[in-house]
């Protein structure tokens, strides 16, 4: 097989270790609805194996459909995901059963194929990075389910680096184009397509995502209380919501507590704050007299290396990320402590851009321009519009392969049980602040 193959081939295999990892527990975890937000564990389980089948094997390898009568089931637009306990859905050892089965044919495909064929779904893989990328998606909303469920049982922790106190608080980005998205990377997904020159002023952003420290002293001071910060459909959704912290924070005379995976402990002060909402986040910048970055100041904040000219794949450059540089692929169950990753600094100054947590922009999920959708409709394109906002550099609960600078994802400005935190920034010239 050749060299890009057997990282296919290597990458499906960690991809499928996670998942069935999160699924490893009895029936009863994997079938109930721990919210209404998420499917059960199961659902998620067989859907990443249905996708695999309709994307490698039916489309790249044209092979008969195996089980046709399940498909409406695991289609994410057919039913909502409070709804889908009441499917049909596969129980937890047929679901393994089908999943399994498909893999096999999978590999089968692989073995066959010609990567450096024109058509763009084979051509360096691109299928098999759709397939990929998508797993390790839902076994990052495993975790977030896994976390509502407040159960320990199946989700491992780790060491992280420490983290580093001092340095400059912000950053200085001098005014200038650079480029955002890219026509290269061969399994960008469409919405990160294409490549085109943005103009920007000179702004400030922070060296390092928003700590709970700095959060906490939002809360203590009665940021929740004060509608001044707040946008008008924020301060309704702070109201109707009774939100009053990040969640899963409580508080208990002067300490705040928090739940990470069943599991009490004191919130880490100098830890990425997680589990905000996209309002909570812009409230917090509006009371420390910021603003959320625009998707553009963020990612020319994280890529963009103004000596040569050119943008990086990830901050520090096009290696691949090892523990050293970033906070991903589940390597502990959290955030890492500000100041982790020194190497992992952009060519501008700022850290923890990628892993941690994913971060809040200002921008609402819009097409670039020349988009076209591929390989479907319902990746992207369905989703674009004011009704979400993008959250950029993946969290620790990403994996790699599914992080980079140019990596867009976005939610719903109300969500929280996704891995979110923020970091702010600010405009240079005093008349823009
Ligand atoms: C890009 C993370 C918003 O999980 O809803 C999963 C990815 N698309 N299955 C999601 C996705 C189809 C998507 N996000
Ligand atoms: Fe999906």
């Amino acid at each position: 097989m050749s060299d890009l193959k057997e990282r296919i081939a290597a990458e499906l295999l960690a991809a499928r270790d996670r998942s069935l990892a999160y699924t490893d527990a009895e029936d009863d975890l994997l079938v109930r609805q721990h919210s209404a937000l998420m499917s059960p564990l199961v659902w998620d389980l067989a859907h990443v194996g249905n996708y695999e089948e309709l994307w490698v094997l039916r489309e790249a390898g044209g092979i008969t459909p195996l089980r046709p009568e399940i498909d409406h089931l695991y289609d994410a637009f057919k039913y909502p995901r409070k709804d889908r306990p009441t499917l049909p859905i596969l129980g937890p050892g047929e679901a393994r059963n089908y999943i399994s089965g498909v893999r096999g044919r999978v590999l089968d495909v692989l073995d066959g194929i010609d990567l450096d064929a024109p058509d763009p779904l084979h051509r360096s893989g691109f299928v098999f990075g759709l397939v990929i990328q998508h797993e390790h998606q839902h076994d990052e909303t495993m975790l977030a389910t896994l976390q509502l469920a407040r159960e320990p049982g199946l989700v491992r922790d780790g060491d992280l680096p420490p983290g580093r106190a001092g340095g400059a608080a912000e950053v200085l980005v001098p005014a200038g184009s650079f480029q955002m998205g890219t026509d290269t990377l061969p399994w960008a997904y469409d919405n990160e397509r294409t490549a085109h020159r943005v103009e920007l002023p000179a702004y400030w952003i922070d060296r390092l995502p928003v700590g709970n420290r700095a959060y906490a002293d939002f809360v203590d001071s009665g940021g929740y209380d004060d509608p001044r910060w707040w946008t008008r459909e924020g301060w309704r959704w702070r109201q109707e919501s009774s939100a009053f912290a990040p969640e899963f924070w409580t508080r208990d005379g002067d300490t705040w507590w928090r739940t990470r995976f069943g599991r009490q402990e004191p919130v880490p002060m100098d830890e990425p704050v997680q589990h905000v909402s996209w309002f909570e986040a812009d409230a917090y910048a509006r009371w420390a007299g910021r603003r959320l970055p625009s998707e553009a100041e963020w990612e020319k904040a994280c890529g963009w290396d103004p000596e040569a000219g050119r943008a990086r794949t990830y901050p520090w450059g096009d290696a691949a990320p090892g523990p050293d540089v970033a906070n991903l692929g589940h390597r502990a169950a959290r955030p890492a402590p500000l100041g982790a990753y020194p190497a992992g600094a952009s060519a501008y100054g700022a850290e923890q851009m990628i892993g941690d947590v994913w971060e809040w922009t200002a921008s609402c999920f819009l097409p670039y321009p020349g988009f076209r959708s591929f390989p479907y409709r319902e990746y992207s394109e369905v989703f674009f519009g004011a009704d979400y906002r993008v959250l950029r550099g993946g969290s620790w609960a990403a994996d790699p392969a599914a992080v980079r600078t140019t990596f867009r994802n976005w939610d719903y400005p109300m969500r929280r049980q996704i891995f979110s935190g923020f970091r702010c920034a600010r405009s240079a010239s005093p008349e823009q602040a």
